[in-house]
């Protein structure tokens, strides 16, 4: 961003702007972010988990984010038990942080599904979700043969509520949107 936006209404568009830009541009920043969960059951965690994945589609106006993912992942098994979630992007770019809440639905059947493994089942992404082995499965000293069954999945986040956060050497600003309205707070 040039040029510094001065209200509420053009930050919140802009912010949008940039996502949609974000899940089609394979060198934007955001492409590539962190989707934190909630894993209260866990043994081995403080009732958090945390990884990176990558922006695949973002739509401004149903406020919906879309991640691969693969089926058996113990992410999905988090959020299918604890849907909210918290994405967390920045780019040097454009100097802005965001935080957006999320709540999460898992598909792996379906047109929504089907038609996005389409777009890939030929590309060398696709045998990220061809593993027999679960992801985290322990590896014994070889190398699994390629399975025949897909584990693809879809991770539909929508997003409830957006902390920006603006890094800028005229002053750091932040503000908040989805949850009341659109409001500055102190960064
Ligand atoms: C740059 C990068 C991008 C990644 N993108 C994805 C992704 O889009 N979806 C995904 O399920 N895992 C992705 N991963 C792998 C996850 O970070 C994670 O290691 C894996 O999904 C297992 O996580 P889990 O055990 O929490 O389910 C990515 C990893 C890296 C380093």
């Amino acid at each position: 961003m040039n040029q510094r936006l001065s209200t509420l209404n053009e930050v919140e568009a802009a912010i949008w702007e940039e996502l949609e830009r974000s899940a089609r541009d394979r060198s934007h920043p955001w492409r590539t972010c962190v989707l934190a969960t909630a894993a209260p059951d866990s043994h081995d965690q403080a009732g958090v988990d945390a990884r990176l994945v990558v922006l695949r589609e973002a739509d401004a106006a149903t406020r919906r984010l879309l991640i691969y993912t693969d089926s058996r992942a113990r992410k999905v098994a988090q959020m299918r038990a604890h849907p909210a979630a918290t994405l967390v992007l920045w780019s040097t770019t454009i100097g802005w942080q965001l935080r957006c809440s999320v709540r999460c639905e898992i598909e792996d059947n379906g047109l929504t599904v089907s038609s996005r493994w389409a777009r890939i089942k030929l590309s060398p992404g696709a045998q990220d979700y061809l593993s027999p082995l679960a992801p985290g499965t322990a590896l014994d000293g070889q190398t699994p043969a390629a399975g025949q069954r897909e584990n693809f999945a879809l991770i539909i986040a929508t997003v409830t509520r957006i902390d920006w956060m603006e890094l800028n050497a005229d002053g750091h600003r932040r503000a908040v949107f989805g949850d009341g309205p659109a409001r500055w707070v102190q960064p």
